[in-house]
């Protein structure tokens, strides 16, 4: 019987076999561990299935890659990011999509990661048209007790948007989709520019030939294609603004329309926007990224002065996972 070396990957919490009592041997997973149920997402180079682990009855998300479309696109390297980051990712006990187990057949590479059964945050706000202050309250400093987590680890998320928030049966946010990630510190091999061997600028920053989705991408990307995790506070400035407004703040038909707004910081506030939710947006959304509220926080204590702001008044950060999140109104 093959059994896995203690180096191996797998992080499922469900010990199948134990040679003495504190040796505890797991088999490598395979498909035929789980049954496959129905499509939760799909991406440009996965497909996500609601799965059920035939030996405990635990539902998870599998998210399936081929082979060779991957290599085919030259995706290998965010496919290596997304992996990397999720294990750096492990310990933490909220705010994220957890990998339980990773293992491959000849033709797919499989992610087993939590399931998060009610979906993406984007359908709830679209269903509800926009959140109430509680709400969008709520959410916001639970994605920002993500950002805090993920920054101090030096990640970068680079795709922040409503469709990778996540809720879990109990309506919490999980931050996923780290395919897009930077890790400070590393070479960024998903960088086009780390191929060019002309390239002996003197800049400290490599230029990524990353953009993230339209609408929540950062000033600075779109002009230098420096991001910094202060990109991910402008993505964070977007999506509380979508909260309260229903839609993202810098809209238009084409994509090239909406770069120029975003370069322009072009955007309006619907009447009735929350006045202190307006302030807290207008913060973030500068154009400057080191002039971005939280851009000068020490990374190793936390986002403090976006936390210190009004619209957070009444939170408690640390005991957000112990509460019950508000009704989606
Ligand atoms: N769609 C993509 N990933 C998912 C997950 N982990 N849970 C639920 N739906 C998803």
């Amino acid at each position: 019987q093959k059994q896995n070396q203690s180096h191996s990957q797998n992080n499922s919490q469900e010990p199948i076999e134990g040679q003495n009592s504190n040796q505890v041997v797991r088999h490598k997973r395979s498909p035929k561990d789980f049954i496959f149920g129905k499509v939760i997402g799909e991406g440009s180079f996965s497909t996500v299935y609601l799965a059920k682990d035939i030996h405990t009855n635990k539902e998870y998300a599998i998210k399936v890659c081929e082979k060779r479309h991957i290599i085919k696109e030259r995706k290998t390297q965010y496919v290596k990011r997304e992996k990397e980051v999720l294990n750096m990712l492990a310990n933490a006990k909220h705010y994220f999509v957890r990998l339980f187990c990773t293992f491959q057949d000849v033709e797919r590479l499989y992610f087993v990661l939590s399931y998060a059964k009610n979906g993406e945050l984007l359908p709830h706000i679209t269903k509800n048209g926009s959140f109430d202050i509680e709400c969008t309250k709520f959410y916001s400093a639970e994605i920002l007790r993500g950002l805090e987590y993920l920054h101090g680890l030096g990640i970068i998320h680079r795709d922040l948007k409503p469709e990778n928030i996540l809720l879990d049966d109990k309506m919490h946010a999980l931050i996923t989709d780290f395919g897009s990630a930077k890790i400070l510190g590393e070479p960024d091999q998903t960088d086009s520019s780390s191929q060019d061997h002309r390239e002996t600028s003197t800049r400290t920053q490599r230029r990524n030939s990353f953009v993230g989705t339209a609408q929540y991408v950062s000033p600075e990307l779109l002009s230098n294609k420096i991001s910094s995790p202060a990109s991910d506070l402008w993505a964070f400035g977007c999506i509380i603004y979508q909260m309260v407004a229903g839609l993202p703040p810098f809209r238009s038909r084409s994509e090239y329309q909406i770069f120029q707004k975003i370069l322009q910081v072009d955007y309006e506030v619907p009447d009735g926007f929350c006045e202190v939710a307006r302030n807290l947006v207008g913060l973030l959304l500068v154009r400057e990224p080191s002039q971005r509220l939280g851009a000068n926080d020490k990374q190793s204590i936390g986002y403090t002065s976006i936390r210190a702001h009004p619209f957070f008044n009444g939170i408690d950060f640390e005991k957000l996972p112990e509460q019950t999140p508000p009704p989606i109104c």
